[in-house]
């Protein structure tokens, strides 16, 4: 394998960052970013994305890049005056402030064919509004978050022990 051990602390050192900042979002999941096979505004729409969330892009970095434009670009698939460009086919952004981030491929029709994606941060909405009074207090309502806040530990777990085997071997040579 091409890693340096320097390498392979760092990918470790910036995983376990990722990991405990935010959750890391392949966008497109398991077929990454291409053209013409994923909803990217569907994608988007079942995340609920934070400050501190990673973003990684993964791609052909020969079929495909990552530029990122304003509301009016975004809409127009225009990539002329990007604010960002990323070409290395394995791009982690960092969400660092809320708003929208727009991105999209500026390979010729890949926008238009749907290739771009809206990442919406906005802040964690006000807790459930108090029970009215003279409702039940056992009433409570639903812990929704735990499915998906054990869905992230199982992501660290599983990444964890994924980069223990992984510099095991690495050492072992
Ligand atoms: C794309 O945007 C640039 C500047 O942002 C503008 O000059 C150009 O006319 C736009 N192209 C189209 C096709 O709208």
């Amino acid at each position: 394998m091409a890693f340096s051990k320097n390498g392979v602390a760092f990918l470790l050192m910036t995983t376990l960052f990722g990991v405990s900042l935010g959750t890391v979002y392949i966008v497109g999941d398991s077929t990454g970013w291409r053209v013409g096979t994923v909803d990217y505004n569907k994608w988007a729409s079942t995340k609920k994305f934070n400050v501190g969330d990673v973003i990684v892009f993964k791609y052909d970095n020969k079929l495909h890049d990552v530029k990122q434009v304003t509301h009016q670009a975004f809409r127009s698939c225009n990539a002329t005056s990007a604010a960002a460009t990323y070409t290395t086919g394995f791009d982690s952004i960092t969400i660092k402030s809320y708003g929208h981030f727009y991105f999209l491929c500026s390979f010729p029709g890949h926008c238009q064919a749907g290739q771009k994606v809206d990442i919406r941060v906005i802040p964690d909405s006000p807790g459930p509004s108090p029970s009215p009074p003279g409702s039940s207090p056992t009433a409570a309502p639903a812990p929704t978050k735990n499915t998906a806040h054990s869905l992230q530990s199982f992501k660290l777990w599983s990444s964890l022990i994924t980069f223990a085997i992984f510099v095991t071997a690495e050492f072992a040579y």
